[in-house]
């Protein structure tokens, strides 16, 4: 397994390779320049229309880590491990933050004036044909959930061991984060990060002719 500091990061390759789930998490506390490069490689995250819906909270103080513990049904990781990443949600930052983002990619040469002029018009008419469907929710949560794998990937190429989380009781994680009265939040998944003695063996996959098809999905 990399060490944190004397091994070169893995390249995506090897650290798509090298990534385990893991619940046996040391104490140590997480180098603040690492985890600082982790959130930052989490956020080149695309999205869409580069709407960027997540907001992300890192959780590693002692207090937070005990109520994030319950919240996730008493699962240990999460009081063992130092850190735990909250992929929250909020699925109207998009009106706040669609025109610095339109500017951001103008000034910078991403998209040309005329591309600019119909995403001011196709953004709005997307997320409020969305809200209307009742499906903002689910497109957000997509974003989120690319940043959080960005997040597993750097951080496992960076040497330290992850769990994605789905098993969390959602009003208890907003509680946590300070979102409970705030009904455009919503929580993706949640990221334990730390480091391991061991890695547990790779539990294996559905046999790869029964979830990759060419053209059409075989009849059942
Ligand atoms: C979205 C998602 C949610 C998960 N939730 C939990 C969880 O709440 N607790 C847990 O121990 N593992 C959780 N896992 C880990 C899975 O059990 C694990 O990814 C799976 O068994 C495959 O093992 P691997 O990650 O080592 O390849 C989750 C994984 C994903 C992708």
């Amino acid at each position: 397994m990399p060490d944190t500091h004397s091994h070169l990061p893995l390249d995506v390759a090897a650290a798509i390779s090298a990534r385990r789930s893991t619940k046996d998490f040391r104490s140590d506390p997480i180098d603040p320049e690492i985890l600082d490069q982790i959130l930052h490689l989490s956020t080149e995250a695309p999205s869409s229309w580069n709407l960027q819906p997540w907001r992300i909270v890192v959780i590693d103080e002692a207090d937070s880590r005990a109520r994030l513990h319950q919240a996730c049904f008493g699962q240990r990781q999460v009081l063992e491990a130092p850190v735990t990443i909250v992929f929250a949600i909020d699925q109207g930052a998009w009106e706040k933050d669609m025109e610095p983002i339109i500017e951001q990619a103008q000034e910078r040469g991403a998209w040309p004036p005329q591309y600019c002029d119909i995403a001011r018009q196709a953004i709005p008419g997307g997320q409020n044909a969305l809200s209307a469907m009742g499906r903002l929710r689910e497109y957000a949560i997509k974003d989120a959930m690319i940043a959080a794998t960005h997040c597993v990937l750097a951080a496992t190429s960076l040497g330290l061991q992850t769990t994605f989380m789905n098993g969390w009781r959602e009003d208890a994680v907003k509680e946590v984060i300070g979102a409970s009265d705030r009904d455009e939040i919503g929580i993706a998944v949640l990221v334990v990060l730390g480091h391991a003695d061991e890695t547990l063996p790779h539990p294996g996959r559905v046999d790869r002719s029964e979830t990759v098809h060419r053209q059409r999905l075989p009849r059942p």
